[in-house]
Formats: structure tokens, C-alpha cells, sequence
């Protein structure tokens, strides 16, 4: 609906500028909404008018004069004036207040989504790739970054009009399964992987960290993984026979022999059962569980493709590389096979990326992880792109920042588990302590979503691309911006509603709602397409959470001032209209951002 506003200021602008209507529509942009003084509702700048065409004499301000004073009021735009390099453009409120209720109150879902502004990113399907955690380890911080920004790339798209699929890669293949393996055929016991399936594991696999020594190629990562290589050789009272017999299992698994196979099988079961569960208390699922090892097989032919295309040499030590230099000197390069003939985590890369394009035939891909993979997917794109695949250019790789401290009561080594059992029993006591809390049906339930609220939030205030330091106080404050605060907004709005339930209303005469605080409401509502385009373009779910934020601040002081209760019938009803409209868009983009609404709390 904001587009019916950004259409009259164009109508209005093209006559002026001689530049079309719908090439002006997205340089058209709600002004942020001032807690000081009355704003105006849209602004053009003028240098963007003068880029797409506009012509007129003298400086910028002259020109912003001119343009300004040649715009005639109307019905819907009343005024236009110039500020410094932009016109803003004042808008007929009560027009403003029936078009954009009127609009929430038909069609709630489709408000913002379905924007002209936002219309060029529909159809296609993109193939969001995240979470991606490692079988018979279990999920850490990173991974949690990974479950929930992928989660709202993939429901923003969705939203925005895209088939998506959602896919989990797991690290289910590689040399560190030779050490699980052999590990367990040593001191692993069948009856604690039925009863302790992941405690054990884990246990059992924790000298996997040795493989780094041979894969990992930075020096700083050299040296963590030789601590922890003569950490656990000693561990192995130093035992010589371990690195031989890890290798050993994963020459068998390769080779997929049944007994080998048959235990990673269920190393694999057993963790996918795990994920699953911890998902569906996040509120994530996924439409494809892969992994390397459903590529490996195809790793071969990869090879065979890249060496018909002269793309890959082999060096001295007998491994397989592609040079990605820009001269061809292997100043830089990425190695696909080892000198033994086996595949490498980036070959297995390559392979899955060939296998997706070909099964979903998708038209966009998005890979979620940390950014320590930054130059993984460089390399990745990279080789796509010199074997002829120009869809690599719609490949991206949205990277994310490490997070710090994120530790809890238990100790310091975290799970998500443990954040997520945290995360619920500090919201318990606080929601115990707070004097407004309701009585609930599932009091539990209501904490572990407003805990995962909390967490989300405090992941996506920043760009992803920051470290941030994780404190949990700061997390789960109901004040200022936090989840908690997003949560107890729409659980307030969820009340007044209810106690008015009985009372029907439409939004019919909206004229009760001329007054500053509803009109700021209103004027921040017109930004919501914008905000989502915004974070369509540059995958951050800042711009949304900043958006919902203001929005929250705002209602919160509207629904101080502005009593339903005792307010004359028609000014009851406008209000009612106005919190409901913004109960659904608030609801709206949390669900985006992966957050279950509450409605008590
Ligand atoms: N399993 C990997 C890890 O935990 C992440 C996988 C990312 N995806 C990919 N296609 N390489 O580090």
C-alpha cells in the first residue's frame, strides 16, 4: 500500500521531471520517523532524479527549488518541499490512515510483501544451504548462527515470492570418520551408543582433531591443531598405531565396505535424530538432509570433467590442483585430490553444487557459515565459473562473525542443548519475578520462545558479519532492544485485543486517529517494503529488526497515551483498527526472522 503513496508522488514527479512514473517509483523513500518533530511521509533526493534523467537549471538547490515549487497538490499529496537536496512530500493523513488500515485489515499477510517495489524478486527458486553441522559432534555456536540467519534468508524469500529449498549439508564424509571409526572399533561400546548416542560419540571422537594436522594448510591453525595433536597422542599414551588404523577405516569406508559402512550409518542416524529434535525446538526444518558422503561418489567424474578442461595439474607431492591465479603461476590455488586419490572437503563442494543445479534446478544458491569459509566458496565460485558455469555468478556466500562468551551456568564449552535449556530457565525466573506476568497454560513453552526471541535478536541487531560478545543479562532484558521487548509488545497487543474481543470493529472512520503518536505509527508503517527490500538485497536482518524495533517504541508509547477503554465508540474503534494493524505486521516480521509470537506472556 505504500506504493500507492510512492505512485501519486511519482504521477506528481513525472510531470515535473519528464521521467517516467515507474522509473521513479523506487528513488521514492518514507522519511524515518522523528520523535521530535512532525515529519513529512516520502522524499525523493534530487541528485537521483538528475541521474534518471531529470533536467533543470542552476546548483542543487536551485534545482531542488525549482522541481519542488512545479509539484501541484492534490488530493493525496498535499504538499511538496524542498529540503537540502531532497523534496519531502507531505501526505493527506487521513488518506494515509484509510489506505494503509484499510489494506492491513483485508489482507493482514499480504501487507509489505506484496509491494510493487518488492515485485521484481519474485518467482525463481533459491536454494538456501545452512546449519550444515558435523555427524557425531555436537552443534556449536557457529552452527547456531548458521540454523537461524539461514532460516530467515529462507523465509524471507519465501515471503518475498521465491520457491525456496532448504537444504542441510552435512560434514557427514572425510578423514575425520576414519578416526571415529577406528576410535570406536577400539574403545567404543554399542550399549552407550543406544543409551548415551551423542555423549559417546563425542567422547569417542574427540581425538578427531588430529586430522587437522594433514588438512589444515594456515599456520595459526597449525598450531592449535598440533596442541591438540600431541594432546591427544598423549592422551593415546602415544599409541603410533591410531593415525594408521583411522586412515585405514576411512579407506574402508571410501571403499564402502558394509562394516564400516553399517557403523557410520548409525553415528549418522543417531546425530540426524538429535538435530531434528533440536530443530523443531528452534522452529527450523529443512526440506533436503545431504551431506559429503552423498558426494563422494561423484567426486571422480569431477575430476574427469576438470582434467578433460585442462583445468587440473598435478604437482610434484602427486596431488591434484587447480590454479587460480589470475596469471597462471599458482600463486593461488585450490587442491581437489590428494596424492592417495582421495576427494577433499572443497572436491565434495563442487560435486554437491554440480548435483543440486542439476536436481532443483535452481536459479539463485545461498551458502550460510562462519566466515573462517570465506575463501573456501571464493575457490568454490571460482572453479564453478572456469568450468563453463555461469549460474556460479548467482552462488553467494553469506558469511558471519564469531560470537564470544557464549558460555553458560554448566561451564564453558557450549551446546546449543545447553543455550537453548539456558535460554528457557533464566526466561522462567525472570517471567517468575516480573509483577505483569500472566498466568500461563504452558509456561514453559512461552519461556523457550521467548528465550529463542532473545537469542535471535541479539544475533541479528549487527551486521553478521561483526563478533559479538554474548552476555546473557543484556540478552533477555525486557527493556530496550531485545527479543524479550519484541515478545512482550505483541503479547501486550494480544491482551488489548482480547479484552475488546467482543467488541467488532472496522476501520471505517479512521478520523480519530489525526493525533502524533498514531500518525507515527502510520508514517513508520509506510517503510516496512522498503526495510524488507532492503534486507532482501543485502541479506542482513538488521534493517527488519531495526524496523520492528521503532515500531515496537512507538506502539508502546501509543498504547499508553492512546486508552481504547473509555474512549468515545468511534475513537475505540479507530484504535482498536490501529493496534490490530500492527499487531499482524509486527507478528509478520518476527515470523521472518524466525520468531514465534507469543500472545501471552
Ligand atoms: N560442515 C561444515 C562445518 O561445520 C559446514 C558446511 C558448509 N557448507 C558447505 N557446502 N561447505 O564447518
Amino acid at each position: 500500500m505504500a506504493c500507492f503513496f510512492r505512485r501519486s508522488v511519482a504521477l506528481q514527479l513525472a510531470k515535473v521531471c519528464g521521467v517516467s512514473e515507474d522509473a521513479l517509483i523506487p528513488l521514492i523513500s518514507a522519511v524515518p520517523v522523528s520523535k521530535k518533530k512532525a515529519s513529512a511521509d516520502l522524499r525523493v533526493s534530487v541528485i537521483s532524479l538528475l541521474r534518471s534523467g531529470a533536467a533543470a537549471d542552476g546548483d542543487l538547490q536551485t534545482q531542488t527549488q525549482a522541481l519542488a515549487n512545479q509539484i501541484r497538490p492534490d488530493a493525496v499529496v498535499e504538499e511538496a518541499v524542498a529540503g537540502r537536496g531532497v523534496i519531502h512530500f507531505r501526505l493527506n493523513k487521513l488518506t494515509l490512515a484509510q489506505k494503509l488500515l484499510g489494506q492491513l485489515l483485508s489482507e493482514p499477510d499480504g501487507f509489505g510483501v506484496n509491494s510493487e517495489l518488492l515485485r521484481h524478486l519474485q518467482g525463481g527458486r533459491t536454494l538456501v544451504e545452512f546449519s550444515s553441522p558435523n555427524i557425531a559432534k555436537r552443534f556449536h555456536a557457529g552452527h547456531l548462527r548458521s540454523t537461524i540467519i539461514g532460516n530467515f534468508i529462507a523465509n524471507l524469500k519465501k515471503a518475498l515470492g521465491k520457491e525456496v529449498i532448504r537444504v542441510n549439508y552435512l560434514g557427514d564424509w572425510g578423514m575425520q570418520f576414519g578416526l571415529l571409526g577406528a576410535g570406536f572399533e577400539r574403545f567404543g561400546s554399542q550399549e552407550k551408543l543406544r543409551t548415551q548416542p551423542l555423549e559417546h560419540l563425542f567422547e569417542v571422537g574427540r581425538s578427531e582433531r588430529l586430522v587437522c594436522v594433514w588438512t589444515c594448510s594456515s599456520c595459526v591453525c597449525v598450531c592449535v591443531c598440533v596442541q591438540v595433536y600431541v594432546r591427544v597422542n598423549r592422551e593415546a599414551d602415544g599409541d603410533p598405531s591410531v593415525r594408521p588404523a583411522a586412515a585405514e577405516f576411512y579407506r574402508r569406508l571410501v571403499r564402502r565396505e558394509a562394516q564400516a559402512l553399517q557403523l557410520w550409518t548409525q553415528f549418522r542416524e543417531i546425530t540426524v535424530l538429535e538435530y531434528k529434535r533440536i530443530y523443531q525446538r528452534l522452529g527450523v526444518d529443512f526440506d533436503h538432509y545431504s551431506g559429503e558422503s552423498a558426494h563422494d561418489g561423484q567426486t571422480q567424474s569431477v575430476l574427469d570433467e576438470l582434467r578433460t578442461k585442462h583445468l587440473l595439474k598435478t604437482t610434484e607431492k602427486g596431488t591434484g590442483v587447480v590454479d587460480l591465479s589470475v596469471t597462471g603461476d599458482m600463486s593461488s590455488y585450490a587442491t581437489l585430490v590428494r596424492s592417495d586419490g582421495t576427494s577433499l572437503y572443497i572436491t565434495r563442494d563442487v560435486a554437491a553444487a554440480l548435483d543440486r543445479k542439476q536436481r532443483f534446478g535452481f536459479d539463485e544458491m545461498i551458502y550460510v557459515t562462519d566466515k573462517s569459509q570465506t575463501v573456501h566458496f571464493q575457490q568454490l565460485f571460482h572453479i564453478l565459473t572456469a568450468m563453463g558455469h555461469q549460474w556460479a555468478e548467482r552462488c553467494h556466500h553469506v558469511a558471519f562473525g564469531l560470537v564470544q562468551g557464549m558460555s553458560t551456568r554448566r561451564g564453558e564449552v557450549v551446546f546449543l542443548e545447553d543455550v537453548l535449556e539456558e535460554a528457557r530457565s533464566r526466561m522462567i525466573n525472570n517471567m517468575r519475578q516480573s509483577t505483569t506476568s500472566k498466568v500461563l497454560e504452558d509456561p514453559e513453552q512461552t519461556a523457550e520462545r521467548v528465550g529463542i526471541s532473545a537469542l535471535i535478536i541479539q544475533d541479528f541487531k549487527g551486521p553478521l558479519m561483526s563478533d559479538y560478545k554474548f552476555d546473557w543479562d543484556k540478552v533477555l532484558q525486557t527493556q530496550g532492544d531485545t527479543g524479550v521487548f519484541l515478545q512482550y509488545t505483541h503479547a501486550r497487543l494480544c491482551s488489548l485485543l482480547r479484552r475488546h474481543a467482543s467488541e467488532p470493529y472496522s476501520c471505517s472512520d479512521v478520523s480519530p486517529l489525526m493525533d502524533s503518536r498514531s500518525v507515527s505509527v502510520l508514517q513508520h508503517l509506510l517503510r516496512y517494503d522498503e526495510v524488507l527490500l532492503q534486507s532482501a538485497n543485502d541479506l542482513q536482518p538488521r534493517h527488519l529488526v531495526n524496523f520492528l524495533m521503532t515500531l515496537s517504541h512507538l506502539v508502546a508509547s501509543a498504547h499508553r497515551e492512546l486508552p481504547v477503554k473509555g474512549s468515545p465508540a468511534a475513537t475505540a474503534q479507530a484504535r482498536l483498527c490501529l493496534f490490530s494493524s500492527v499487531r499482524s505486521v509486527l507478528a509478520n516480521g518476527m515470523r521472518i526472522l524466525g520468531i514465534t509470537p507469543v500472545e501471552k506472556m
